[in-house]
Order: structure tokens, then sequence, then C-alpha cells
């Protein structure tokens, strides 16, 4: 049968995440729903209509969802739900300013999902990532692997930017690694980082000085605020919807692929229960597994710091 994907929020985020999934042409369905009555039925009108000059088939179906769950049986038989519902920052706000309100949407959002489309793995963006991604989890009452978060790809995006454009190197020649969270504790990976030269992966600690890798790395964990700032509006989202949009097709598509993700962590690394920005093998089940990648001390540390910040963070969670 034909996969179907459903992009919970028609806003910046959620809109462009289902633009990319339906042009990636692998799904029948690409189903985009809001409580902001039209707004998705409208986008998803214009999607279709982009169908001819793009030459993509899969069908964009708009839904306006209620309060109460109305609409929601639109999302029935859905293989994966990306829940992009909430509000985006403001200039000065923190991630976690985000957290009472958006806690109260994504705990709506869940409860729906796992009446609608009990077998779909669900795929959180909303902020503050981590959080939301437990809170998803808790309301959901999924297998863990179903659930897990977006943040890992999109860090790890912005700072393989950084690095080429300091470097002057092409993007694809540049790979960088992000663990931990989507924020204050993001851990860089830089024994993962390397540019590809002459056919050999060179470490970046031998093209560019620390302090300048620090620079990047400073740059990448306050990469969303600096984007904030300049829109003032709202957040990024061609980066982030980019990242989500992938993790979805690696799940539709059953890949296998490894990329980084907020995924359950249960002994993995020594740490034990929580959510957290790991490596993890993406597939129809969601985290197939997570990938223990190799750490330096320092690095395995940082990881561990982060892990315990998150744990904080997650423990209240299931009031919310
Ligand atoms: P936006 O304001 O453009 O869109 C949010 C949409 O959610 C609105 O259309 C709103 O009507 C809708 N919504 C609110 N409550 C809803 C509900 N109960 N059911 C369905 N839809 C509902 O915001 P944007 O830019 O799309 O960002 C969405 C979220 O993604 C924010 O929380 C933002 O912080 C987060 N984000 C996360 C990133 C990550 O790396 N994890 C990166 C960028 C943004
Ligand atoms: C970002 O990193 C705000 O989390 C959002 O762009």
């Amino acid at each position: 049968m034909g996969k179907k994907v459903t992009v919970v929020g028609a806003g910046f985020y959620g809109s462009t995440t289902a633009q990319r999934l339906a042009e990636y042409d692998v799904f029948d369905t690409v189903v985009l729903t809001d409580i902001v009555d039209g707004k998705p039925e409208g986008l998803a009108l214009d999607m279709s209509q982009s169908r001819a000059v793009e030459g993509f088939e899969t069908k964009v179906v708009g839904q306006t969802t209620g309060k109460a769950g109305e609409g929601y049986e639109v999302i029935e038989g859905s293989d994966v739900v990306v829940i992009t519902a909430g509000l985006p920052r403001k200039p000065g706000m923190s991630r976690m300013d985000l957290l009472e309100v958006n806690a109260k949407i994504v705990r709506q959002v869940s409860e729906n999902v796992a009446k609608y489309a009990p077998n779909a793995v669900v795929i959180v963006v909303s902020n503050p990532l981590d959080e939301m991604t437990a809170l998803a989890q808790i309301a959901t009452q999924f297998p863990k692997q179903r659930v897990f978060g977006q943040a890992g790809v999109l860090d790890t995006a912005r700072f393989t930017n950084f690095v080429a454009e300091e470097l002057g190197v092409k993007v694809g020649s540049v790979k960088t690694l992000t663990l931990g969270s989507h924020g204050d504790t993001m851990v860089p990976v830089p024994s993962h980082c390397t540019v590809l030269q002459e056919g050999t992966a060179k470490p970046l600690s031998e093209l560019l000085p620390a302090e300048k890798i620090e620079e990047l790395v400073d740059r990448t964990r306050k990469g969303g605020a600096e984007i904030v700032g300049l829109l003032k509006t709202g957040s990024a989202y061609y980066a982030p919807s980019a990242a989500a949009a992938r993790m979805a097709k690696a799940v539709a598509e059953d890949s296998g692929a490894q990329m980084p993700v907020c995924a359950w962590v249960d002994g993995e690394y020594g740490i034990e229960g929580v959510y957290l920005g790991v490596m993890a093998e993406l597939g129809a089940e969601g985290v197939k597994r997570v990938v223990e990648v190799d750490l330096t001390d320092t690095e395995l540390a940082a990881l561990k710091e982060a892990a315990e910040a998150v744990r904080a963070k997650q423990a209240d969670i299931a009031n919310l």
C-alpha cells in the first residue's frame, strides 16, 4: 500500500515540510492539518497545483481540525506523523519560554494521533524539543522507539554550512556531528568532523585552529537565535523542514539511514532512560537502534552532562 504522512501544524515549519515531502514523490498522500480554519486546505490546494510544474504525483490533503479532535479522521492510516504545532520563538525568548503553551498543544495533538493513527511513527519538532518529544511519548503511550525528535540533523547541517563557508569548500565535502540536546547543551563532536580533500577525509582540527572551531560551534549552538533575531517574527524553517522531511523519508522507506536525532536512550553510553540527541538508525518502526559512536573522554563527559541537564527538564513533563 502507498505511504501516508501527516504534518500537524501548517505554519512555516509544517507547510515547508509538507511541500518537501510531497516533492520527494515517495508518498501517496501528504496530509497537512492546523486549527486555523481553511489554512491547511488552502496551502494543500496550492501545493497540489505545483504538481504539474514540479512533476510529482503525491496527493496533498489539507484539513482544519477542532479542539475536540474534529477532522482528525483524515490522519487515519498515517505511517508517519510530524508534529510541528506550537508557537515559535520571538526575539529574546528562549526555547524554554515556549514550554507551557506548547505542552498543551503537543499533548492535545498527541492524544489525537494516538487515537486516529495508532501505528504511526511520530517525529516531534515543536519546541522546546527534548521536552516536547518526551511529552509526545507520554501522551501517545507509543513504544519509545516510535517517538523521536528533530534537532541533530538541523544543528549538524548548520555546523557543516559554517565550516564549508569558513574553508571555502563544497558543503558535500564536509561532515560534522552534534549530539546532546537542541540548545545550550548541544554537544559538538569534533572527533567526527572531517573535510574531504583529494580523496582523504581530513580531521577538521588539522584544517582550522581550535579557537575558530569553537567560534563555529558557538554560532551553531546559537544558530536558531541568530535567525530569530533577523526575522523578528518567527524562527527558521527551510533547514529545519529539510531535516524533518529527511527523517520522515527514512522511516517511510525503511532505509536504515543513520542520523542524529532526539531518541530514547536507555543504557547506551552508560546513560539511562532519557530522550537525548544521539546517532540513530531510522526505519519503519522508528528508531531501529541507537548507534554508539566512538567519543573522546571529553565528548563523552559532555554528552553525559547534557543527558543530566535534559533529564532534569524532562522530569516534570508528565504534569504539563
Ligand atoms: P508557526 O507559528 O508558523 O506555525 C505553528 C502552527 O501551529 C500555526 O499555524 C498554528 O495555528 C498551529 N497550531 C497551534 N496549535 C495547534 C494545534 N493544537 N493543532 C494543530 N496546529 C496547531 O511556527 P513554525 O515556524 O511553523 O514553528 C513551529 C514549531 O517548531 C515551533 O514550536 C518552533 O519553535 C519549532 N521549531 C523547532 C525546530 C527544531 O529544530 N526542532 C526548528 C524550528 C522551529
Ligand atoms: C531553531 O533552532 C528555533 O529551534 C529553532 O531554529
